[in-house]
């Protein structure tokens, strides 16, 4: 059965916005990225959504409903009471372009600044061969869709525009997680460091371990538990060990 939602939604562009209440049906099945589509079908035409596959699969349509960073194609309208109020906001880390829709360009900067998986040398690819629990461990971080819904909700980056600069946000550091757990990146034999680099590079030092990332990640990938904690025990490691330290103080 159908029924009359109370929607409200943010409005506005980067130099002024506000909420605007709207009455939308809802009928059963459907999903807060449905009720915004007949937003625009029916009342306003000019409300700026972005969104691609509607599957959950894209990471386009992410924004905040009720204040929880969440995909509106993957959030059910029956997770709300018929008498509630539903509100519908950008993603607030990142700078509003129009309604809905931010400027996440933040993200690209930070991907480039990760370098590339580099292969092993005089192996040639096909002849490549790896344990399958380490096959796993890249799988699980190789989920991710870019919905950049674990950036919006790290409060290192929502509540300190100062600490961009400095800080990656958990999506590149599972990146450098990632890379620095694959036993065939050869970026340590060419000179690099991944762990050194997430903490110099990419301020791992930020995160203090509230695990908000995780909570609120569409795949269910342990953004804590298995990519920053161990990233932080492996610069602890290679930091604070003394035999390591001491031949360190030596180069220096
Ligand atoms: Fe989205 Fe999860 Fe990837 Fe973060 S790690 S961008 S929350 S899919
Ligand atoms: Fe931020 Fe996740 Fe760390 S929310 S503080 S990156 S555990
Ligand atoms: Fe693709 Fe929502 S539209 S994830």
């Amino acid at each position: 059965m159908g029924y009359q939602a109370h929607f409200r939604v943010w409005r506005g562009d980067a130099d002024s916005g506000g909420l605007r209440d709207y009455t939308v049906e809802v009928n059963e099945g459907e999903v807060v990225l449905d009720i915004l589509h007949r937003l625009q079908a029916t009342q306003c035409p000019d409300l700026a959504v972005r969104w691609n596959c509607k599957a959950g699969k894209c990471g386009s349509c992410s924004a905040e409903v009720n204040g929880r960073p969440r995909l509106t194609c993957m959030t059910r309208m029956s997770t709300f009471t018929e008498g509630e109020t539903v509100t519908v906001t950008p993603m607030r880390t990142f700078p509003v372009i129009k309604d809905l829709v931010c400027d996440v360009s933040y993200n690209y900067v930070k991907a480039r600044e990760v370098p590339s998986f580099r292969p092993p040398e005089g192996v040639e690819p096909g002849e490549y061969r790896m344990q399958q629990v380490d096959v796993q461990r890249s799988q699980e971080f190789r989920k991710c869709i870019e919905c950049f819904l674990c950036q919006d909700t790290c409060h290192v980056i929502r509540d300190h525009e100062e600490n961009k600069e400095a800080f990656s946000g958990p999506r590149y550091l599972i990146r450098v997680a990632e890379l620095e757990m694959h036993p065939l990146d050869s970026h340590e034999q060419a000179g690099g460091d991944r762990a050194e680099e997430a903490r110099g590079d990419h301020g791992l030092g930020l995160c203090n371990i509230t695990k908000c990332c995780t909570d609120v990640c569409p795949e269910h990938i342990r953004i804590t538990d298995n990519a920053l904690i161990p990233l932080k025990e492996r610069v602890a490691d290679r930091r604070y060990d003394p035999i390591l330290r001491f031949f360190r103080r030596k180069q220096d």
